[in-house]
């Protein structure tokens, strides 16, 4: 089983709509029994909680699941535990680092170092800027060209 992990700050907005975007990826190229979808935030405020509701309303939109989200703070521990750790801003991503310390982890990346074109590094957080629907435009792009590298990479 190949593992990825989304990884943003509250795992409330970004991160849980990756997870879900990924998975129905996944589902839908054939792949469930070869690739499996997690999230995390590096932050604690929101453990427990179900996603934003404008995450579920998107996810609701585009027809894709949203069962089985629900928030948590990532762990040093795991991130050996996944193949593709994936973060969704660069304050994520360095956050992740230090975490991380001196400890294996899986291949630690940008969602948008998938996507060049977007000409950025960061998904703009919308807890802070409301914009949702450019938050999905960037994951859903992003997760098509993180599938195809992890079909690539892996042989799948
Ligand atoms: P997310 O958005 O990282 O995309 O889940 C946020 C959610 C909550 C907070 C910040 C960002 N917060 O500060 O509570």
């Amino acid at each position: 089983m190949i593992r990825v992990l989304f990884v943003c700050l509250g795992n409330i907005c970004r991160s849980p709509m990756a997870e879900a975007v990924f998975r129905h990826k996944v589902g839908k190229a054939g792949l469930s029994e070869a690739i499996e979808a997690d999230s995390a935030g590096t932050g604690d405020w929101h453990i427990g909680q179900r996603p934003h509701r404008a995450t579920l309303e998107i996810l609701r939109q585009q027809g894709i699941g949203s069962e089985g989200l629900t928030a948590r703070q990532v762990t040093a521990e795991e991130l050996a535990e996944f193949d593709y750790i994936v973060a969704l801003d660069g304050k994520n991503l360095r956050d992740l680092k230090k975490l991380a310390g001196d400890r294996p982890t899986g291949r630690l990346t940008l969602l948008l170092d998938f996507l060049p074109e977007a000409g950025a590094d960061d998904v703009p957080d919308p807890y802070y800027t409301g914009n949702f629907a450019e938050v999905y435009d960037l994951i859903n792009r992003g997760c098509d060209r993180l599938l195809a590298e992890i079909r690539e990479r892996e042989n799948l």
